[in-house]
């Protein structure tokens, strides 16, 4: 049986950098709370008109490929892992896939929200190992920021969530390889209405209604305590089952990159961890929370960085809306 390897990550945000003080001229927040409560500096929003997701996946697409040292015709399945996609359908890996030029091959997308990313690179590496695909592009994109509630009453999440894409060539290699050594997958849907954005749901006589259109049941919401609470917990526990299953111990990781839900969250973990800072990588302070973007973004600036060396031992997890959790155990 093969194994998969991350052989190449790219990403891409967009060059709108959003700060604090620009955030509390439009909501009641500010500077201050922000730093205290998420890490938060500064983010990233899309340019309407200059930006998709197809655009921004399709330039992290390509510095990963590129990075890869392959070529698009080289990739024989993508697995997209957003909740934002530019169209409402067909997903975001078609229209990828026609900007790469490589029609006929399968597109996958995935719809986990902040584990989006850990459970494509799963479905991935399932690929990989029964031997149906080869070389697998796997992308988390999102753009958050024209679904945000951006009035007093979204005030937690509008801080917290914005744009971005990361990808990364998933490729079969031999078991005595570095690579994927193994995922683990949870989800618990009593806490979806936590952190959901309601609509344009299909269960509506009209879908789309004016109504529906001035409503927040349009705009994300996020009951920010209750997902605080459960984060902290899952991480833990998801990242313990990776290591567990290896027969690792927490001082064996290299690189803990956690998604990047707030770094209030990432800190803790870390102490639960008992791991150093430059064994964590954190970017919320500068790219905010990009949903399923953000564990590919993270890899790519940690790759660019040179914290990932060959025979590292990465372990990636994640926690969001669902509740979804996720982590992944992997040499580098
Ligand atoms: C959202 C979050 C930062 C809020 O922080 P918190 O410490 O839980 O704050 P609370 O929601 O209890 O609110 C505390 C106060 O700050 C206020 N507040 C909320 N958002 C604010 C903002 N952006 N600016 C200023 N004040 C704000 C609240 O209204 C509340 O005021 P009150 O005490 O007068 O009622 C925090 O709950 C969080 O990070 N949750 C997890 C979010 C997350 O990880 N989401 C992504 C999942 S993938």
């Amino acid at each position: 049986m093969k194994k998969s390897r991350i052989t190449g990550v790219g990403h891409y945000v967009p060059d709108q950098i959003i700060t604090n003080e620009y955030l509390s001229t439009i909501i009641d927040t500010n500077n201050e709370w922000i730093i205290e409560r998420t890490g938060i500096e500064e983010r990233r929003w899309f340019t309407p008109g200059k930006d998709t997701v197809t655009s921004m996946s399709l330039a992290a697409s390509t510095l990963a490929i590129k990075r890869a040292g392959i070529a698009n015709k080289d990739i024989d399945f993508i697995v997209f892992a957003t909740i934002t996609p530019d169209y409402f359908v067909p997903g975001n890996g078609v229209l990828l896939q026609r900007e790469l030029g490589i029609q006929g091959v399968p597109a996958l997308d995935v719809r986990n929200a902040c584990s989006g990313f850990i459970y494509a690179l799963s479905v991935a590496d399932q690929f990989i190992k029964t031997g149906m695909y080869k070389t697998i592009l796997v992308v988390g994109a999102e753009i958050q920021s024209s679904a945000l509630d951006k009035s007093d009453a979204g005030r937690s999440s509008a801080v917290i969530f914005a744009d971005g894409a990361g990808a990364a060539i998933l490729q079969a290699v031999d078991q005595d390889q570095p690579g994927i050594l193994s995922s683990h997958l949870h989800a618990d849907g009593d806490f979806a209405e936590e952190l959901y954005l309601k609509d344009p749901g299909s269960s509506r006589e009209v879908r789309l209604s004016p109504e529906i259109v001035d409503n927040p049941s349009f705009k994300m919401y996020m009951n920010g305590n209750t997902v605080f609470k459960h984060a902290v917990v899952r991480f833990n526990e998801v990242i313990l089952e990776a290591l567990e299953a290896n027969g690792k111990n927490k001082a064996e990781i290299d690189l803990l990159v956690p998604h990047q839900a707030n770094l209030r969250i990432s800190n803790y973990i870390q102490q639960k961890m008992g791991l150093p800072d430059e064994k964590v990588f954190n970017n919320i302070m500068k790219l905010g929370n990009t949903t399923a973007g953000t564990i590919p973004i993270a890899l790519s600036e940690a790759w660019e960085q040179g914290r990932l060396k060959e025979g590292d031992l990465v372990c990636l997890a994640a926690f969001g809306s669902g509740f979804t959790w996720a982590s992944a155990l992997l040499t580098w």
